[in-house]
């Protein structure tokens, strides 16, 4: 483990399972169609490989960047697009996954944001929820993992661009944020 981290909350082999979970739930209530997978640039990058591998239905992919955080813990309110998809989402499905739903401040305005590009449909997935800090109302349509009101790293998760590689979710030491 690594010597930053207090204590792995989702070890690799569990949130590989559950990750091929949420894939099969979101095939099946694709079946018949197709999708396509957006991305938000950097944290969701390892959920979203991870994902799309195990869905079934027809699948394409392309990424987003969006930022609300800066480089702390906590939110500043305002997320500015960085650089956008390479496609027209026109008629298509559209699912938005992130690595985590924290506020609900980033997923609310991309779906906002898509919602004026005439998509066929738009659904938001989040690996992991931390139901309990949200300022917004936002219910994802699917999660993987209900977190508690800790700051996590690991699968895509950064902290000053730090951990995103390490294979699992942990909670960040205080120590290194709490200077
Ligand atoms: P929201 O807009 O507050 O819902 O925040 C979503 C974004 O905040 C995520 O995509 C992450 O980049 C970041 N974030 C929220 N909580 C954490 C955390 O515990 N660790 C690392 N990044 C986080
Ligand atoms: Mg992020």
């Amino acid at each position: 483990m690594h010597p930053n981290i207090e204590r792995i909350l989702i070890d690799e082999t569990t949130l590989k399972k559950r990750i091929a979970e949420m894939a099969a739930e979101i095939s099946k209530d694709y079946e018949g169609e197709e999708v396509l997978v957006i991305g938000l640039l950097k944290g969701a990058a390892y959920f979203m490989m991870e994902l799309t591998q195990h869905m079934t239905v027809p699948t394409q992919i392309d990424f987003l960047k969006v930022s609300s955080y800066g480089s702390g813990t906590s939110t500043t309110g305002k997320v500015d697009i960085h650089f956008d998809t390479s496609r027209n989402v026109a008629n298509k499905n559209v699912l938005i996954v992130d690595d985590v739903c924290d506020s609900g401040l980033t997923l609310k305005a991309v779906r906002d944001l898509f919602a004026q590009r005439n998509c066929k449909s738009i659904r938001l997935a989040a690996m992991l929820d931390k139901k309990e800090r949200r300022l917004v109302k936002m219910v994802p349509d699917y999660y993987g993992f209900v977190i508690p009101d800790e700051f996590v790293v690991g699968f895509g998760l950064d902290y000053d661009e730090d951990y995103r590689t390490l294979p699992y979710i942990g909670i960040l030491k205080r120590s290194v944020y709490d200077k």
